[in-house]
Formats: C-alpha cells, structure tokens, sequence
C-alpha cells in the first residue's frame, strides 16, 4: 500500500464527509453539549467563557460543536486557524507528519520538518528585512521570553523595557509585565522595568508629537540601561488601534541612533495584514532587530539579525515543537505565499475591503449608529457595538454565538467586537455574518 495515496484518500473521505457542514445550523444535542462544556469547566476550575467544545469536525468557516450546533468561526482560537477548518492540505500534512517517528521534535534531535520550517521562516523574514536567523518555540509568550533575554543580552544585561501604553505581550511573569493591563496581574508584583509611551490616538493632533517627547525622556532618564523597545506593529488585546508609519519612525530612529535593539510583537499580525509581516505593510523593516511570531503559524518563533544572534545557552528548551505543527506551519506559510492571499490586490486585502464594507453598510442602515469605527488591518477587524461598554459587548458576544456567529471582543473602552477572519472567508460568508450581526445587535437595542 503506498502510505501517500492513502492519506490522500482519508482526506478526500473526510472532506466529503465534513462538506455539510458548511453552514450554520442549531443545536441538536443541547444535554451533551452541556456536559462536555462542565466537564470543561470543572476540570480546570473555571467556566468556559463560550459554551463551546469542539467536536473535532468543521468546514472552511465553520465549526462544529458537542451540542450539534454549527458556528460561522471568525474568532478561529483567536487567530491560530488561519486556513479555517479541516482544510484540505493541512490534514494531508498533518497526517503524513503523524505518522513519523516521534510526536514532538526537539532542539537536539530534530527531524526535516524543523528544518525546513525554519528555512522557510527565515526565507520569508529575510526578503525586506535584516532578520536571517530563528527559533523554534510553541508559544507567543515564550517566543516573546526568547526575545528579551536575546535584546538583554546585546545591550550588558539592561534592565529596562519601552513598551507601549495598552500593550498585550502574553501571560508569563515577564509578557504580563510587558502587558498593560492589571486585570491580568491581579496578585503579581511590578518589577518597575517597563516605559510605558502611549500609542497612537487618530483623535488627539498632537499625538505623536507626544508620544515622542516621552520617548525622548525615557532615553534620558535610563541611558544604558534600556534592553529594546517592543510594540504590536497594530494593538491587538488593546483595542485594535492602528498607527500610521510616521508614528513609529521618530522613535526607531532614536533607537537606531542609540543602539537599543527593536523587537516588533508579530504573535498576531504575523501573516494578517496583507505581507508575512506588519513591518513590512508599514514599511518599517529596516528598523527591525527581533520579530516574534506565533498563532497563524500553528507554533512560535523568534526571528533575529546575525548581530542579535544570542551566545550559545542563552536559549534552548526540550521542545522545538510537535511534528503535526511543525509540518502545518510550514503548509500555512507555502499555502499563503503561492496562491494570491498576500498584496495590495490579494485575498486577504479583499476580505478586509468587503468586510468593512459591510460593518459600515449596517451601522448606515438598519444599524444606525450601532456598529461605529469598523477598522483594523487585513484579517484583523475590529467595530464599536451600541454603547461600547463591556458588559454590552460581552452580552452581545454571547448573543452572537447563540444566533451562529462567533467573535470575541478587546479594547480598554470602547470595548469593541474583535474578529480574526480567515483568509478563507467567502463573499457568502460575509453576508451571512451581516445577517447575524444585523438580527442580534436589532434584538440586544431592543431588549
Ligand atoms: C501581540 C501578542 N503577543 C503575545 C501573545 C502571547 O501569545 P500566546 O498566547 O501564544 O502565549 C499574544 C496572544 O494573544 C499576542 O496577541
């Protein structure tokens, strides 16, 4: 039998066997749905936030769940499903990885997938930017860790972080001081290590100008002991908030002149917006030292300059990560450079045009007023739901995904509606988004 053949008609078979789910249906098994979702919650002492375990079966854009139900998914496990559900090649890749030799690779044995994973990675970064060089991690907060110690490393072991006002860096001891946001750290001491320089506010003229000045005055005060300065090329935890590329400028600069390494946070734009990278979409990659990347990936990784390559122990770990990731990250990366997702002109740009456009045709019509700022970059959208509060949006979250529709929410107030689309949505799929989100925000006013 030749192994190759077969799995590819496992994966016709499940394709064929998936296809129905292509559409939103109700729940047909409200009890076992229910158990499966305690029995959730109770082991790991906290509810779900949805009512949602997965059966392990979906479709594109859909999901299906224990309760029988089907879910229009434009959260997609907060960004990692990028391809949807059960797509084609990456069940083949899946798969065939599977059925190697071990579950999870690591750094001193690792096995093709490892290294063409990083190939490919480093291939990518290096195409506008001075990064050459990677490492394999399985989390954005850990890829996140690898990157500070590598910065403190370069400049004598300074202490200091410059991170941006709202930051989202991961849940660690040190991404969750980076993070900006206490209701993260309840219990957890302040290193005091972190300058905070406010983001971009479209509203205030006088905003960069601002943010420059106490840059400026960090530089100052904490000359020499100042490691890098991080940011989420586009606030994503935080709120979505986009900056044009003459916000960050003055500040690389700075940066550059004084030898403080720059790490962009990529965990989640990192193949959303458009390029591979946000740094490339806001034409800032020659001010790019460290880049972390992780979720659309299927894994985590931080990428570096050959001046940033760390002395050998600075950074290791038993995992590299598993096979079946490994070999589907590498399928992610292939998939969205070979087949028309990335550019002005690409798939991705297209879902944002036309999503947009129909956050905005609602809030002008039926929704008036209801659905405000609809903004963001690429696959990342994100619109301020009636009176942008946070116990609205999350009532109006948990509404959606009774109705069929799946999103989560971010923002510091206004909260907003968050939607990590993937870049396999289609034309019908926006609409029918459209219809949900009409529907519920109609019943929610008029509650
Ligand atoms: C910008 C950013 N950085 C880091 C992280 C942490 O990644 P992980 O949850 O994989 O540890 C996240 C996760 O949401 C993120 O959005």
């Amino acid at each position: 039998m030749d192994i190759h053949q077969h799995i590819d008609e496992l994966v016709a078979e499940t394709q064929k066997k998936s296809a129905h789910l292509g559409q939103i249906q109700q729940p047909t098994q409200k009890e076992s749905g229910a158990d499966w979702v305690q029995r959730a919650g109770e082991s790991r002492g906290r509810p779900l936030f949805y009512p949602y375990v997965g059966t392990g079966n979906g479709y594109g854009c859909y999901v299906e769940l224990t309760d029988g139900s089907v879910k229009l998914d434009l959260i997609n496990g907060i960004g990692v499903h990028i391809l949807g559900h059960s797509h084609p090649k990456l069940q083949k890749a899946s798969l065939t990885a599977a059925l190697s030799d071990v579950v999870v690779q690591g750094n001193l044995q690792p096995n093709k997938e490892y290294t063409l994973l990083l190939e490919k990675i480093t291939e990518i970064a290096s195409r506008n930017s001075k990064l050459k060089h990677a490492w394999l991690t399985t989390s954005g907060s850990m890829s996140g860790e690898i990157a500070l110690k590598i910065a403190r490393q370069k400049t004598n072991g300074a202490r200091h972080i410059i991170a941006m006002d709202n930051a989202f860096a991961g849940r660690s001891t040190m991404m969750a001081e980076i993070t900006d946001n206490l209701a993260f750290k309840q219990g957890q001491p302040d290193y005091n290590e972190v300058l905070r320089v406010p983001f971009y506010d479209s509203a205030d003229p006088e905003s960069s100008k601002k943010s420059l000045e106490i840059f400026k005055s960090h530089l100052e005060k904490h000359k020499g002991d100042i490691s890098c300065f991080t940011f989420e090329p586009m606030q994503g935890e935080g709120g979505y908030n986009v900056a044009p590329r003459e916000f960050f400028v003055p500040m690389l600069e700075l940066c550059k002149s004084s030898g403080i390494p720059v790490w962009f946070d990529e965990v989640q734009t990192f193949c959303r917006t458009g390029h591979f990278f946000a740094f490339e979409t806001l034409c800032l990659s020659e001010y790019v030292d460290i880049c972390t990347v992780a979720k659309s990936l299927q894994t985590a990784a931080t990428i570096y300059t050959p001046e940033l390559n760390p002395k050998p122990g600075l950074v290791s770990g038993t995992f590299a990560g598993s096979s079946v990731a490994l070999a589907s990250a590498l399928t992610v990366l292939n998939e969205l450079d070979q087949n028309d997702y990335m550019g002005a002109e690409g798939k991705i740009n297209q879902i944002h045009k036309k999503f947009i456009a129909m956050l905005n045709r609602l809030n002008t019509t039926s929704c008036k007023g209801l659905l405000r700022d609809a903004a963001g970059l690429g696959l990342m959208v994100a619109v301020i739901p009636l009176d942008g509060t946070k116990p609205t949006m999350i009532a109006l979250a948990k509404k959606l995904f009774e109705n069929g529709l799946m999103c989560f929410g971010c923002g510091r107030g206004p909260f907003k509606l968050r939607f990590l689309l993937p870049a396999v949505l289609t034309d019908e799929d926006i609409e029918r988004a459209g219809t949900i989100l009409e529907k519920t925000i109609l019943e929610m006013k008029n509650a």
